[in-house]
């Protein structure tokens, strides 16, 4: 999906806990990209505060009965809520849940997500303890473009984040964090300017 050199791109952010990505990109230089809806599957989410602080439409929506996926019926009823809204992007910030049906199909290559390693490496939960059990040196974040399985997605940026001897998950975590408030809003930028093409891995317009 390439969007258009100049047009405003409504942006949609899916969250499920703290917000702290949501409110650096509220925050942040998003370029064309209007942060527009926050939607939320957990109805006690820190980012619901945050969204109100933002004066960003928030909304909490069932996500079914499944603990890590949607429901179909209440994937489709996400969907339905964002079309509805003229979301022409979903940023994928802490949502705690896969997203397979309906919304991938209405939004493919319209969904991105960050992760808090460099993909390939550490995907899935807990990615800064997996960097710490392996023993790795450089770690980081990834914005990647959301497909049907985990963190697989073509990559849209990435930061990389020094990992020092006495780090633990938390120190670790925290200057990933940092640096993740800085990609996040780059990669939206990026993609609301116009600069990528629509398929393959390698979405940035090149020679080859
Ligand atoms: C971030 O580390 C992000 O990379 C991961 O989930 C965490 C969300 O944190 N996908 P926050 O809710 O944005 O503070």
């Amino acid at each position: 999906m390439i969007f258009d050199k100049g047009n405003i791109v409504k942006v949609a952010v899916l969250a499920s806990g703290r917000g702290s990505n949501f409110e650096a990109l509220c925050n942040g230089d998003t370029g064309n990209g209007r942060i527009s809806l926050l939607i939320t599957d957990n109805e006690k989410a820190e980012v619901l505060r945050k969204a109100s602080s933002a004066g960003v439409e928030s909304i909490y929506m069932s996500p079914g009965r499944y603990r890590t996926k949607f429901g179909e019926t209440e994937e489709m009823a996400w969907t339905r809520f964002l079309m509805d809204r003229g979301i022409e992007l979903v940023c994928l910030a802490g949502l705690m849940r896969i997203i397979k049906g309906p919304m991938l199909e209405e939004y493919s290559g319209r969904i991105i997500n960050i992760h808090p390693s460099l993909l390939p490496s550490f995907p899935g939960l807990h990615a800064q303890k997996q960097a710490l059990d392996y023993g790795i040196r450089i770690t980081g974040c990834t914005v990647h473009y959301v497909d049907a399985a985990v963190d697989t997605g073509p990559i849209i940026l990435q930061k990389a984040v020094d990992v020092k001897d006495d780090d633990t998950v938390e120190t670790l975590s925290c200057r990933i964090l940092r640096q993740e408030y800085i990609a996040y809003s780059e990669a939206v930028k990026l993609i609301c300017s116009g600069v990528l093409s629509g398929s393959g891995r390698n979405r940035f317009h090149k020679e080859r």
